[in-house]
């Protein structure tokens, strides 16, 4: 990843050394290790009960009839395909889905939304400060400082207890100032798997409203928690309370195309044409950044989307990785009574109470390949592993 830095490179041959991605390194450390059975947690993406990644079986579907029946590869424009984005309203939306105070553009990825969100954000008020729970997502800070924008951190877990530090939440919102931005995880919350509850839902987004905060939800992983509604029902209720709102999303997960680069930015604000004004400046964004967003996943995923065969069976695999995820944390989760906490909560990710030694140790002693922060995806080991897996972070535990 490019970071910017302050020393005064004159020539590139000057630049000095970037830390280079620690999760990027494991990968590769988990890749040199030659044990044959070795168990890589630290992998970002879902894996089912053999450890693979496989293309969806309605993407290689929808896949060939786009190869059929495409007949241009002409430019869209910076929106992309307008129509994938109209698709995803109801499934994201919900019962907002027409309401003309929302509107939406493809996007690359979750990354390229959130970037693009922040960057509307920066040009409407430079002094608009991100308040940002920690821990989370390690992108989330580079892409907040590389538009210029203050990030005021505040904890939002505690790592012993399982717990959401709710208390410290409400007074970093409550001490937010008019037009600062709260961002917040739509749902399995990465790294942690600690979603809001309902009730807690409902107080962040009366904060939001009372102290004219502008909820920023980022939301990757929709469908891959509860279900798609259940996963939604937190951002329903930011979209039904507050008149300014940023939604961030990813397709990349829940249709498993993760490196076609599918998602979209979806912008509220109080009336129609100043949406309209707002997403004039999205495009212009969009268009000094990347032009266009990458046509081909989100074409398979419009085609999915609009016929009622192909969306019902995505919904079906859809769901299947849902219980694989919510599956194995009750395995994990019955382990240990230490562990339980990790039954309670959603997502791929979730973190265990190790330290960096303890973590280390599990690499060095049983080939078992986490981030140092005790981050783990919980579908990144086959079913054949997860009782080896859990005899190993136990005896971590008891050490
Ligand atoms: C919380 C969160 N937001 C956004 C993203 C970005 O997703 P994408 O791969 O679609 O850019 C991720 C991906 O890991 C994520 O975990």
């Amino acid at each position: 990843m490019l970071t910017r830095t302050d020393a005064k490179a004159r020539s590139l041959a000057d630049l000095p050394p970037v830390q280079s991605d620690s999760l990027l390194a494991l990968i590769a450390l988990c890749e040199a290790d030659p044990r044959p059975d070795k168990i890589d947690v630290g992998v970002g993406v879902f894996r089912d009960g053999a450890g693979n990644t496989p293309i969806l079986k309605v993407m290689k579907e929808a896949e060939r009839r786009l190869v059929d029946t495409q007949v241009t590869k002409a430019y869209l424009g910076s929106a992309g395909d307008k129509k994938f984005a109209e698709l995803l309203r109801p499934i994201l939306l919900g019962e907002h889905a027409a309401d003309d105070r929302i509107a939406g553009v493809q996007t690359p990825g979750g990354c390229g939304a959130l970037r693009l969100g922040f960057e509307l954000i920066a040009t409407s008020n430079p002094q608009a400060r991100v308040l940002v729970g920690t821990p989370t997502w390690p992108n989330h800070p580079p892409i907040i400082a590389a538009v210029g924008l203050e990030r005021v951190d505040y904890p939002y877990y505690e790592r012993g207890q399982g717990a959401i530090r709710f208390e410290d939440m409400r007074n970093a919102l409550r001490d937010g100032q008019p037009g600062d931005v709260a961002l917040l995880h739509g749902c399995c919350h990465n790294p942690t798997g600690a979603d809001l509850d309902a009730a807690q839902w409902a107080e962040v987004t009366d904060l939001c409203r009372e102290r004219g905060l502008i909820p920023l939800v980022d939301i990757a992983y929709q469908g891959f928690g509860r279900g798609l509604d259940e996963d939604a029902a937190g951002l329903r209720g930011i979209l039904a309370a507050c008149d300014e709102v940023i939604i961030a999303q990813s397709c990349d997960k829940n249709f498993s195309v993760y490196r076609d680069r599918v998602g979209s930015l979806f912008v509220k604000t109080g009336s129609s044409e100043a949406t309209a004004r707002a997403m004039g400046h999205v495009f212009q964004r969009a268009r000094e950044m990347w032009s266009m967003p990458p046509d081909h996943g989100a074409a398979a995923a419009h085609i999915i989307l609009e016929d009622p065969e192909l969306h019902a069976r995505w919904l079906i695999e859809l769901a299947a990785m849902r219980d694989r995820i919510n599956s194995v944390r009750q395995r994990i989760a019955a382990a240990d009574p230490r562990l339980a906490f990790i039954g309670r909560q959603f997502g791929m990710f979730s973190m265990l109470p190790l330290s960096k030694d303890q973590v280390l140790k599990l690499r060095e002693d049983h080939a078992i390949y986490m981030a140092e922060s005790g981050r783990f995806n919980v579908v990144g080991m086959s079913d054949g592993q997860i009782d080896r897996f859990t005899a190993a972070v136990v005896e971590a535990l008891d050490a």
